[in-house]
């Protein structure tokens, strides 16, 4: 398939283009490089530097550049939306942010979609449209009710989904990412992001001396070593699931909502020693207060993944998570 990847230059989207290269789709990156990074981008895709927001350069991507084009065959067959800020704590005193970039940017993605007669959208969506968790595992017929703004736009942009697939034949799939993690098992993917809050990412920075010590948010929590509990997903688990999703929705001409997580809880203790095992740095961490508006426990049920898609995390242990993260992170250790 030919297949526009928007914000494929960022974390999770140069590890999907990366996937739906390997199984040799052509693919064509948008992204704006606000945090995206050029090194995320590979030689075997063409790269269009663009803002989800500036919606004439994204129309002109959508429809192949070629506005005057006779045929109105659409160019893509596919759009994968990866483009959006993703700071739960930023998204509740930035919310206009949120808004412009996540709302705003997505409507025009739908409407060049719609335009460009692209008839398949698979969204990056998140665990954070359940908010606090009623019951565990989450699967996808837990109530949404999002405790932060940044997972009420992924929650709304699943129902502007649902509005466009009525009105417009657009068929989505809507991927609830659980806690996304590690860099490509084959090490071809080494941009870092920059000024991350994510647990992983902080214990590998103080691991490679970049920062003092990681903060552990709290360990009085109704966990069984007091400290939050998540499901890490492993980013070149998400990619495969972008891959079968993409598959599923244009094989059965059916849309899809799903949860892509472990199903396994890991906590931040654990994830702590398990780095300073594979790392072989002492890690030294403080307990300070709870983070607000962290639940306790969060993990999937992928159920409906394994079901219909024939998907299961297979990279996503702890050992896997942090030993890819850290060929990427050792590398830049003082
Ligand atoms: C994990 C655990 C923290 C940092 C976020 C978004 C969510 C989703 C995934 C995209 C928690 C603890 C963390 C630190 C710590 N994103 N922690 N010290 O909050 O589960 O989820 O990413 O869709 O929407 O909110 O991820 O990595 O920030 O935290 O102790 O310095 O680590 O309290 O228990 P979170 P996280």
């Amino acid at each position: 398939m030919n297949i526009l990847i928007i914000g494929g230059a960022g974390y999770i989207g140069s590890h999907v283009a990366r996937e739906f290269l390997d199984q040799g789709h052509r693919i064509t990156v948008y992204d704006n490089l606000s945090s995206g990074l050029r090194e995320n981008l590979f030689p075997e895709e063409a790269f269009i530097h663009g803002d989800i927001l500036d919606y004439t350069g994204l129309l002109r991507a959508a429809t192949g550049d070629n506005t005057h084009r006779v045929s109105k065959m659409p160019v893509f067959d596919a759009i994968i939306h990866l483009a959006a800020f993703k700071a739960a704590g930023e998204s509740m005193i930035k919310p206009e942010k949120y808004s412009v970039n996540n709302i705003t940017g997505t409507i025009n993605i739908l409407n060049a979609a719609v335009e460009g007669g692209i008839k398949n959208i698979v969204f990056s969506s998140s665990a954070a449209v359940y908010g606090e968790p009623e019951y565990l595992p989450l699967d996808e017929k837990h109530p949404t009710n999002p405790e932060n703004y940044y997972g009420f736009t992924k929650r709304e942009i699943e129902l502007f989904l649902g509005w466009y697939e009525k009105l417009k034949g657009i068929r989505f799939a809507n991927l609830r990412y659980f806690n996304a993690a590690g860099y490509d098992v084959k090490g071809r993917i080494k941009g870092l992001e920059q000024n991350p809050a994510n647990l992983i990412p902080v214990i590998m920075e103080a691991a490679a001396g970049k920062r003092p010590e990681v903060q552990i948010f709290g360990d009085d929590y109704d966990t069984p070593d007091g400290t939050g509990v998540r499901d890490y997903v492993h980013v070149n688990d998400l990619a495969l699931g972008h891959l079968a999703a993409l598959e599923y929705i244009t094989r059965n001409d059916k849309s899809l909502t799903v949860n892509l997580g472990s199903e396994t809880g890991i906590s931040v203790k654990e994830i702590i020693e398990a780095a300073r095992r594979i790392s072989g740095k002492p890690i030294p961490a403080r307990i300070v207060g709870r983070r607000p508006g962290d639940p306790a426990k969060l993990t999937a049920s992928s159920k409906l993944a394994h079901e219909v898609l024939g998907w299961t995390a297979r990279y996503s242990d702890p050992d896997t998570l942090i030993r890819s993260t850290w060929e990427v992170y050792k590398g830049t250790a003082k």
